[in-house]
């Protein structure tokens, strides 16, 4: 990995891989954004050796700064691109629903395996969501979720900057819900984690992700989207769920739903009354 993404040596690529995974929106866990000269870069090495990439973009909707680059599956002509994206980030991970774009070549023998594997179950949720997305509901709520996380993040820099000064320099801060606080070379981040632990803080050691911890950089990683704020910014940040939640209502009157819906009530309240 450098600034750029992920940068295989000229040793890995005299070997090419038959598929390699990447996070290009926002490396995991590094949050490195990859740029446009790499993406081209590994789009022509798996076209001239005949690999696949599977591109998980699983939070690439939430930029809190940076215009988004093109994904790999937008930029790829050659069709070796599976795209992997989850909305466990932008709506919940309860939900447990993702999506695979993938390229035209395998989409036949992508619906027997999901036919294979497939467990029903989960109709109704991707019924309610398939309406949710169209009814613009989605789109509405990602501006609005945007706009409180990156208020979350900038709380949780201004109070690492306000306390330890240039100590913890933050790492992948533009986008996605967790950024990298970078300790000092020879702490212990393991060490950190478990003492913050016991206060019920849940961060996570940078080197935990290393194939060789002993040699991993230290530091910190941390959600940023379920800071606390101060009552003063939360009230300003509060407004955009309410908005969300009259846009639906709005919506819901205007196809003539909401009407149904308070008769429904109407009806349930007399019957309980008699
Ligand atoms: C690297 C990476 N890929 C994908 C996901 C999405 O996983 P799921 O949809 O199973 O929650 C996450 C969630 O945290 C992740 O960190």
């Amino acid at each position: 990995m450098d600034d750029e993404g992920i940068n295989p040596s000229a040793d890995d690529l005299t070997q090419p891989p038959k598929l390699m995974l990447v996070t290009p929106s926002h490396q995991y866990p590094l949050g490195t954004v990859m740029s446009l000269a790499r993406r081209r870069m590994l789009l022509e090495y798996v076209r001239q050796n005949q690999c696949w990439i599977i591109e998980d973009d699983y939070d690439s909707e939430f930029r809190y700064g940076s215009r988004p680059l093109a994904s790999l599956q937008g930029l790829d002509t050659s069709g070796q691109v599976i795209y992997v994206g989850s909305f466990g980030k932008t709506l919940f991970p309860g939900l447990r629903i993702g999506y695979i774009v993938v390229p035209e070549a395998l989409a036949e023998s992508f619906a027997t395996a999901s036919a294979e594997l497939y467990r029903e179950g989960q109709l109704l949720q991707q019924a309610m969501l398939a309406e949710f997305i169209a009814e613009g509901h989605f789109t509405s709520h990602i501006c609005k979720m945007r706009t409180l996380y990156g208020q979350r993040r900038q709380t949780l820099l201004d109070a690492a900057t306000q306390r330890y000064g240039d100590a913890l320099p933050a790492m992948g801060g533009d986008a996605g819900l967790h950024l990298v606080m970078k300790l000092s070379e020879g702490s212990e981040d393991r060490l950190v984690a478990s003492v913050a632990l016991e206060r019920n803080i849940v961060v996570r050691s940078l080197s935990g992700y290393y194939a060789e911890p002993a040699r991993a950089p230290s530091g910190l990683l941390i959600g940023t989207h379920a800071c606390r704020m101060k009552r003063s910014h939360r009230r300003s940040a509060r407004w955009p769920m309410r908005s969300v939640r009259r846009r639906a209502r709005c919506a819901r009157v205007a196809a003539g739903r909401r009407k149904d819906s308070m008769r429904v009530r109407t009806s349930v309240r007399r019957s309980r009354l008699r």
